[in-house]
């Protein structure tokens, strides 16, 4: 970072959810997780990148006996717009036959990402039962019929960054989520 750039955190317009919210948040959703499973054993699934943080934090909160795994897929092609097709980045699918699966994600957008990854795991890897966690929610019209079962925050239709969502692949560090600068879309 040059002299004159501001700290990455300056970079953002407005901060939607800072990081005391964003713990307590994912606190609740463990608690109300580990209930709703009553005691049974469980894996959580993260899609990466994004939902890295999302889960290392959420299983920390979920006291149940638990697996963890992930599963890589590409739709947004590092812009701000979904390119609309889900690719999985990998061969192998995580080993869930008989488990009681939940995929947990950054965000809900279009719906496309979950719910392409929930289709490929119902037909290929025979899992006990699948649920969907994610952190925000962003209150649109989905492309597709799909809604996860554990929602943290439901936010409108911009585009956000932090706590694991990037811009062109950076600002996954920053601790809170918030909207960028006009200025920084299009420059890193
Ligand atoms: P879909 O549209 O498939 O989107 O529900 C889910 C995936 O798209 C990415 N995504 C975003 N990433 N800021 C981001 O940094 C956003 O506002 C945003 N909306 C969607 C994200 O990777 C998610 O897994």
């Amino acid at each position: 970072m040059g002299q004159n750039e501001p700290i990455l955190g300056e970079r953002l317009e407005r901060v939607l959810f800072d990081q005391g919210t964003i713990r307590e948040c994912i606190a609740g959703m463990g608690g109300r997780i580990a209930q709703d499973f009553h005691g049974e054993p469980l894996t959580i699934v993260a899609v990466l990148q994004g939902g890295a943080l999302f889960m290392a934090d959420l299983i920390r909160e979920i006291h149940l006996p638990l697996r963890i795994d992930a599963v890589s897929v590409s739709s947004y092609l590092g812009g701000t717009e979904s390119s609309g097709k889900v690719t999985f980045l990998q061969e192998k699918l995580p080993n869930i036959e008989g488990r009681n699966v939940l995929v947990v994600d950054d965000i809900l957008d279009t719906g496309r990402t979950l719910s392409a990854i929930c289709s490929r795991f119902r037909e290929e890897c025979n899992p006990k039962s699948i649920r969907t966690a994610v952190l925000l929610s962003k209150k649109i019209e989905r492309s597709v019929e799909f809604e996860a079962d554990y929602v943290g925050f439901e936010i409108g239709n911009e585009f956000v960054v932090g706590y694991g969502l990037d811009y062109q692949d950076e600002y996954r560090n920053l601790p809170m989520i918030g909207v960028l600068k006009d200025e920084w879309i299009g420059r890193i």
